[in-house]
């Protein structure tokens, strides 16, 4: 599916973003491996989670949805789990097949993961090695390097391991494996990537330890603790319209509980540097994480700045959408030290690079970033998604301040993270 997007004379009211798509695939893993019964409100019900809830299904987690559509988890304890039937399809989840991956590796039966034609190009030897040095028998298509992977776990012992790249994906999956290890297993990291994963496992009751960037894990003395959690607000859906209300004249916004955890919100920082008009509002605890409201209204003069270094993990996922706030900025915007970008659902730096241009964008390509020379007038253009939710809506942001009309090419994969992205941006525009 195409769709069309005209330039905006504002965008004013309030919206509710979609449910944490990271906290959500962890809810139901994690309550998968607790023992008792686990209660998850407000789960986002899109594609990517909903691989973690039916993997669970699929290794014989009871799993009721009722009708209120909130999610019954019967956990039976760590090792519980049956050997799967069939192939599990994580679909385009690298979240699903990183973080499961973990999990297997301390069971006794053989599963073997697949997933799209994305996520089968992935790289999964940052999680093979790590996994083969705690014992567990992994492999993967094309010497380890992409999916299917073929996993026999079985007995693991505790590693210490410094990681090559910040990777909340690569991470969890350690610490999961760390829960069936004999002995201690430590992580390190180069920078801090987000925390989810250990601040979930340790209200579980698990043995974890944390400090600064170095997590360690002991194999728990007692059973995991069920939970009732509400999972609060996405902050990387937020961002498109934080973006959208910075950019869009005459705008204002309010952007409703959503996750402000730091491990999240580079993307609030480089906005604020950047001369942004953004207040936080009504701070409170949800989940264990503090939540609050945004408000955004369109901010005249923004300036460029250059982002690297320990933030670039912290604003990942809000890369392609912080390429659109430079085409607004006055002079140059530099964002490096972030290769990974081309191993994520697209080559992020290589899309974003060739559909700004087409819209007028004077952009340039590195290894590891891009630099981008504003203020830029854009210009309506048929652009490309690579079937990747990120690029086709930082892509409709940049719509709403081009000239004339943008049609985003294959835009319907939105539904990944934020199905009601659109209908939002309908209720929105003015
Ligand atoms: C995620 C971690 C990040 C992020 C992805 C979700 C997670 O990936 O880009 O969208 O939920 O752990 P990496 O761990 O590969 O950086």
């Amino acid at each position: 599916m195409d769709r069309l997007i005209k330039k905006a004379k504002a965008l004013k009211g309030e919206i509710t973003p979609p449910p944490d798509k990271s906290i959500s695939h962890r809810a139901v893993m994690f309550a998968s491996l607790a023992k008792g019964q686990s209660k998850i409100k407000n789960f986002l019900w899109a594609k990517d989670p909903l691989s973690s809830l039916n993997a669970m299904r699929a290794l014989g987690v009871e799993i009721t949805i009722t009708d209120s559509k909130e999610i019954i988890v019967n956990g039976k304890g760590l090792h519980s789990l049956k050997e799967p039937e069939n192939v599990i399809d994580c679909g385009n989840s690298g979240t699903t097949m990183r973080l499961l991956s973990g999990i297997l590796a301390g069971q006794p039966f053989l599963s073997i993961l697949t997933g799209d034609d994305s996520l089968r190009q992935r790289p999964m030897r940052r999680i093979i090695e790590p996994l083969r040095l705690m014992g567990a028998n992994i492999v993967g298509r094309a010497e380890n390097r992409f999916p299917p992977l073929v996993i026999k776990g079985g007995s693991l012992k505790g590693i210490k391991y410094n990681m090559p790249i910040a990777s909340a994906q690569v991470k969890s999956a350690i610490l999961l494996a760390g829960l069936y290890a004999e002995g201690e297993t430590s992580v390190t990291e180069p920078y801090k990537s987000r925390d989810h994963t250990e601040k979930m496992l340790e209200s579980m009751g698990a043995e974890i330890q944390i400090e600064s960037n170095t997590i360690r894990i002991n194999p728990p003395l007692h059973s995991l603790k069920p939970f009732d959690i509400t999972i609060p607000n996405d902050f990387s859906s937020a961002a498109f319209f934080i973006a959208g209300a910075c950019l869009v004249p005459n705008s204002e916004v309010l952007i409703k509980n959503v996750c402000l955890n730091k491990t999240r919100t580079g993307f609030l920082e480089i906005l604020k540097s950047m001369g942004a008009d953004i207040e936080i509002l009504n701070i409170k605890e949800q989940a264990g994480e503090p939540v609050g409201d945004i408000f955004v209204r369109s901010s005249a003069a923004l300036k460029g700045v250059t982002v690297e270094g320990e933030i670039i993990p912290r604003l990942i996922d809000e890369f392609p959408v912080l390429c659109v706030v430079a085409t607004q900025a006055e002079g140059i915007t530099i964002i490096r030290d972030a290769k990974d970008l081309r191993a994520k659902e697209s080559d992020r730096i290589k899309a974003m690079t060739s559909e700004l241009s087409k819209m007028g964008v004077s952009i340039k390509e590195f290894e590891d970033g891009v630099e981008i020379k504003g203020p830029c007038r854009l210009k309506g253009a048929e652009v490309y998604s690579y079937k990747d939710h990120r690029i086709a809506m930082a892509l409709s942001i940049a719509g709403l301040i081009a000239e004339g009309e943008t049609v985003i090419k294959e835009a319907d994969c939105v539904d990944i993270s934020f199905p009601e992205f659109y209908d939002l941006l309908e209720m929105l525009q003015r």
